[in-house]
């Protein structure tokens, strides 16, 4: 037991929950041996961690580590990338490259989002899984590689295999160990360590006080169903560190961050709200107001010195009474300005202030409507062309892989 805390301090990981337990432990048992081993569990569950455990307790550690993330990359240029091409196998192909099955040669490769591979590279990938032989794009020539793989998914497999998305004789070769990771849901109590966890990060991060849970808002957190899972409680803890001045969290202030609290704890349906592009340009918006915020006081306290030392000519001063002003009148309601015994400097220290909170929401509507927005136009071409992908594709500007990936990620229905 001693050991499973050392990992788990060794990579981040919180948690006491049985199954997430014991997801570490099959990861270090089959760590030495070179089976392969597919990693399925919700979105935002926690998948990425679990190949670099397996790599770093095997002993490949010190050969390559490669995370491939198949739904990421181009249908066009997938083969490629994971088996290399000749020089002149495709147009712009100026030079041979090695791909990453040549490159990790010795080493692991994690296939993140497997289920999205197209079905001919799962054929390639079938046969280096069976015999450790590829071929480049372009080439004829068989070549050989040692590499161990590690799959990630969080659809469900064998409706993958159903639907004909999915090799059978491939989900059984990555299959020979499964590792599931558990919902956010079914880990009981260790929600409030992660919570702990990522609200004392963002507070460190954010230079403010951590933010807190009352007893009613624990229960609350204990009752929702977190369809997004440990990424959306990350996310929303990040969201409610910056936006409330309050820093205990009452029950109804914590709903509000909550999509669908009412319908607390049933099975998942991945809902698309905590998608994470979304999310992440949600948390890029945060990013820039917060620095913006703290760039503005810089230049305040810059402004404010300069005037203090009466470096600045008369003239100046007269010409930008009113902006000046406004600044002290700012700079006296916002911060606590305390002046140093030797009265040289004035130090600024941030408070955040309802101001700030409305500016942030505003732009959150903007991005909000953005998305909204792009449903509407797929929905439109969709209908336009009766359904048809390619033609809808067309008519929006981007590829039908693109296309495809949003109507899933929006779950819009056809
Ligand atoms: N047990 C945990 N302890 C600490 N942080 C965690 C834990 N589980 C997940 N996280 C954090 O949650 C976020 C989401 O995890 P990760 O990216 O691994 O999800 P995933 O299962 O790969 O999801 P997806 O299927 O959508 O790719 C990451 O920031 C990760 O660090
Ligand atoms: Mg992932």
């Amino acid at each position: 037991m001693k050991d499973l805390q050392n990992i788990k301090q060794r990579f981040g990981i919180i948690g006491n929950h049985e199954g997430l337990n014991r997801a570490i432990d099959i990861a270090v048992q089959v760590a030495p041996t070179d089976l392969s081993v597919l990693i399925t569990g919700e979105s935002g569950t926690g998948k990425e961690i679990f190949p670099q455990v397996i790599h770093n307790y095997s002993t490949r550690k010190h050969g390559q580590y490669i995370a491939v993330n198949c739904g990421a990359i181009p249908e066009g240029t997938i083969d490629s990338e994971l088996f290399g091409h000749e020089k002149g196998s495709f147009t712009g192909a100026t030079e041979s490259r090695k791909g990453y099955f040549e490159v990790a040669d010795g080493g692991t490769i994690f296939l993140d989002e497997v289920a999205e591979l197209p079905l001919s590279t799962q054929v390639r990938l079938l046969r280096v899984l069976e015999t450790g032989e590829f071929i480049r794009v372009g080439s004829s020539r068989v070549l050989k590689t040692n590499v161990r793989v590690i799959a990630a998914s969080n659809v469900d497999v064998p409706r993958a295999i159903e639907n004909n998305k999915f090799r059978e004789d491939l989900f059984y070769r990555l299959n020979t160990v499964p590792i599931r990771i558990p919902a956010l849901r079914e880990r009981g109590e260790d929600i409030f360590l992660l919570f702990r966890k990522f609200s004392v990060d963002f507070a460190e991060k954010y230079r403010m006080p951590a933010i807190r849970l009352d007893s009613e808002s624990k229960n609350a957190l204990l009752n929702y169903s977190w369809p997004g899972n440990v990424r959306q409680l990350k996310n929303i803890t990040e969201q409610i560190s910056i936006i409330e001045s309050e820093r205990e969290i009452s029950a109804s202030k914590l709903q509000g961050y909550l999509p669908e609290y009412g319908s607390a704890k049933l099975p998942a349906l991945i809902r698309k709200d905590d998608d994470k592009s979304f999310s992440s340009e949600r948390e890029i918006l945060y990013k820039i107001l917060f620095d913006m915020k703290s760039d503005m006081n810089d230049l305040k306290k810059l402004v404010f010195d300069l005037l203090r030392r009466g470096d600045i000519d008369v003239s100046f001063q007269e010409t930008n009474s009113g902006v000046i002003k406004n600044l002290f009148r700012e700079a006296d309601k916002e911060t606590n300005i305390t002046t140093r015994a030797d009265n040289t400097s004035v130090d600024f220290v941030p408070t955040p202030s309802r101001n700030d909170i409305q500016d942030t929401e505003e732009i959150i509507e903007e991005s909000l409507s953005l998305s909204d927005n792009e449903v509407e136009m797929i929905k439109k071409a969709l209908g336009k062309y009766n359904g048809k992908r390619k033609m809808a594709a067309k008519e929006l500007g981007i590829s039908e892989r693109t296309l495809y990936r949003k109507i899933k990620e929006y779950e819009i229905e056809m």
